[in-house]
């Protein structure tokens, strides 16, 4: 399994449901690398998408604790084990673990491959990611390019978790 979340230089990744900021290059990014996928989140997560539906072109997996809870176009999970019995059915290099804070601090050690956009600046922020930097079973395995949008600058990185 994958992770993939975009990170301010202090790892929040949240503020009051939302994210950040607004940066269309990374959200080519995330397109491009979860296109097709299967992509796992918490009910925050998805609330937070536009209109609250489920991303298209993608299997998407939703935990929720919520009973009642039920989208259309997702398949709702009231568990992390129930959230791996339906990843296990896929390629699990298929399966990409897209948040939010709660579901990325449960899943990290799930994961062997985090692919994190590192955003140049400091927001307020609620929620955060675990900072990889002071964990010693992941290593930073690449910096890739880096963009801009509206004055902001970014830097798309791969963490690999170590063997
Ligand atoms: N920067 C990024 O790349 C990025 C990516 C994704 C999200 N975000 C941001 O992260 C924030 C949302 O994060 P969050 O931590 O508040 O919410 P979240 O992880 O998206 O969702 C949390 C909810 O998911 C359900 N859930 C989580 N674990 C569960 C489990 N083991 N079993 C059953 N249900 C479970 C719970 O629903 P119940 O309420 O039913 O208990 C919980 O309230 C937003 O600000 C969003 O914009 C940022």
């Amino acid at each position: 399994m994958k992770l993939i979340v975009a990170v301010d230089e202090n790892w929040g990744i949240g503020n009051k449901g939302g994210l950040l900021a607004h940066l269309p290059g990374d959200l080519k990014y995330f397109k491009e690398k979860t296109s097709g996928k299967v992509v796992i989140m918490g009910q925050n997560t998805l609330i937070s998408f536009p209109k609250s539906k489920p991303l298209p072109n993608r299997t998407n997996i939703v935990l929720s604790n919520d009973p009642s809870f039920s989208v259309e176009g997702a398949i709702v999970v009231r568990s992390l084990d129930e959230a791996r019995k339906v990843a296990s059915e896929y390629n699990t290099d298929d399966v990409f673990v897209i948040g939010g804070a709660s579901v990325y601090r449960q899943m990290l050690d799930d994961c062997d491959t985090a692919y994190i956009t590192k955003v140049h600046k400091s927001f307020e922020a609620d929620v955060f990611f675990p900072n990889l930097d002071e964990n010693e079973k992941w290593t930073l395995s690449n910096v890739g390019e880096s963009g801009e949008d509206n004055g902001i600058t970014y830097t798309f990185t791969t963490y690999t978790k170590i063997r």
